[in-house]
């Protein structure tokens, strides 16, 4: 009796209390909203999780402060620069800043020229950030389980390693960076991975091998470089002693990826690397969403309806203006679809007397996709927009802007539901209303893009189920030195077997032509 009733407590005991709370802190700097949300979207999925998730957020893009990226984390520390005076007003005005992107090539030298911003400001914030003492000694205060950050900013990881945190994880918001897998020992082969930048899918020709391999060096180089200079700064205000980001680097236990292996191209990975596609997409909350009901009259008046976005960071009001209208002559063409564009101004004289077009300044993205009344969406094909068409199984025309969008747009056109199109074609109206047409009225487009959705979301393990379990484990059994490649180790002789080869060639040389050479000299001696 005594025996049931102490195990009848156990029970109990293990039911009341879970297995305790990790304390995690998350380092998020604010710089582009798409970073933001899928930082703040891990974060979020730990504190569900029942976690004491610490999201640390130094802003290094002033104008984007509201950009937190956490919805239930409660936990936040936003860390202003030194000089920041919310009094102020800001002058900058990001739209213009951004309008060149519409029309930038995609040439590798031009990576390197949009770079030069980026790095500007991320050295800043580094400085800015690791030299507020205060910050430091309130996080110094806690002891931290496991902390994460995504390295295409590598400041977070040296101010873990001065706390004293040795089990990182980190987590790109894109699909991969290559500057952080040629430094964890994954191979990337660029012979048939589109890299970041790129423009095309994994059949390349001649040309698109060299870009494609061009790319990766400058892209890579890029990010070293970026590294090497925030290294110099967190060492300035945190210690010469702290660690380098090449070892920083592969001491993390894990690389959460938003890349998802059901969309993705193929390619090798370490066993650290984790694919959280999708994690972005949360398919409970969409299917609650309800559309206004000035939305549902607008869909409810013609048979077929689709939706255009270019997204937040290139706004589609500074688009070049000859783009905007021939999309407005193909929009013309057809008066039995109403289209839905997300527009951010109110000039709209350009637009007068178009009955089946509609603006608005915001757009329930989600809720648009999830509507069976929405036939198609043309978009500019960020990550997030990618996933979340990819979940939600709608047919697309996807127009490439700039970055990793290039990359994004042949990925998911691969999977039949998608077609891509040159920002350049964006100027013939003949060529937009072609594929208008095949992604409203092809059936083929919308069955494709639907059979993806089912496949995703029939997915073995949701992305954050991955997230929980390995954090978690990370926290119990990290550093996990193990899963470091051995290939780091070896130089490029060896890695490349280009020893053995000239090994090899020195061995028959010796083996064939000294007998060869001797047998000459024989034979001619003796004739
Ligand atoms: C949660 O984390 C904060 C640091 O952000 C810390 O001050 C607090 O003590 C932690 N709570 C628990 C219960 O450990
Ligand atoms: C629009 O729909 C009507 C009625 O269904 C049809 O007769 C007409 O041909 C359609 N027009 C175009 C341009 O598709």
């Amino acid at each position: 009796m005594l025996s049931i009733k102490f195990m009848f407590s156990l029970i109990i005991f293990n039911y009341v209390s879970p297995a305790p709370s990790l304390n995690i802190l998350v380092y998020s700097p604010i710089f582009g909203g798409s970073h933001s949300k899928f930082m703040g979207n891990i974060a979020d999925t730990l504190t569900q999780a029942g976690h004491n998730v610490t999201f640390l957020v130094p802003v290094a893009d002033v104008t984007r402060r509201h950009e937190v990226g956490v919805k239930l984390t409660k936990n936040v520390m936003v860390v202003d620069k030194p000089n920041y005076n919310p009094d102020a007003a800001f002058n900058i005005d990001m739209d213009e800043v951004l309008r060149p992107l519409w029309t930038i090539q995609n040439r590798p030298s031009d990576f390197a020229t949009c770079f030069t911003f980026f790095l500007e400001m991320m050295r800043t914030n580094c400085d800015d950030f690791t030299s507020n003492k205060k910050v430091f000694e309130e996080l110094s205060k806690t002891k931290f389980d496991v902390a994460i950050a995504e390295p295409v900013s590598i400041c977070g990881l040296g101010y873990f390693n001065a706390l004293g945190i040795h089990k990182t994880i980190l987590a790109s918001s894109t699909t991969h960076y290559e500057g952080v897998v040629r430094n964890s020992g994954e191979p990337i082969d660029m012979s048939y991975v589109p890299v970041h930048g790129a423009y095309f899918d994994e059949k390349m020709s001649i040309f698109e091998r060299y870009t494609n391999w061009a790319a990766e060096h400058v892209m890579a180089g890029n990010l070293e470089k970026m590294f090497d200079e925030e290294m110099e700064k967190y060492r300035k205000n945190l210690g010469v002693g702290v660690a380098d980001w090449r070892e920083l680097i592969p001491e993390a236990s894990v690389f959460f990826t938003n890349a998802n292996q059901y969309i993705d191209f193929p390619r090798p990975v370490i066993q650290k690397t984790v694919g959280i596609g999708g994690i972005t997409v949360d398919m409970k909350k969409i299917k609650s969403e309800k559309l206004s009901e000035e939305i549902g009259k607008i869909l409810d008046k013609r048979d077929h309806n689709m939706l255009i976005s270019f997204g937040s960071m290139v706004k589609s009001s500074t688009m070049p203006e000859i783009w905007r209208n021939s999309i407005l002559s193909a929009i013309k063409k057809f008066p039995n679809v109403t289209f839905i564009w997300k527009y951010e101004s109110d000039d709209l004289k350009w637009a007068d007397d178009t009955k089946n077009l509609h603006f608005l300044k915001w757009v329930p993205q989600t809720a648009l996709l999830a509507d069976s009344r929405l036939s198609g969406f043309l978009t500019h094909g960020g990550l997030g927009s990618t996933n979340e068409l990819a979940y939600l199984g709608k047919p697309a025309i996807i127009v490439p802007i700039f970055g990793d969008q290039g990359r994004n747009g042949p990925m998911l056109a691969r999977h039949g539901g998608a077609i891509v199109l040159n920002k350049m074609d964006l100027e013939n109206s003949e060529v937009i209303a072609d594929l208008m047409r095949k992604i409203v009225f092809d059936r083929s487009y919308a069955q494709k893009a639907a059979d993806l959705a089912n496949l995703l979301n029939s997915s073995p393990f949701s992305p954050k189920e991955l997230v929980i379990k390995h954090t978690e484990f990370v926290a119990k059994f990290g550093p996990l030195t193990q899963m470091d490649p051995y290939i780091r180790q070896l130089n490029w002789f060896q890695r490349t077997f280009a020893d053995i080869y000239i090994l090899m060639f020195l061995f028959y040389s010796v083996v064939l032509i000294v007998p060869f050479l001797v047998v000459r000299k024989i034979y001619r001696l003796i004739f």
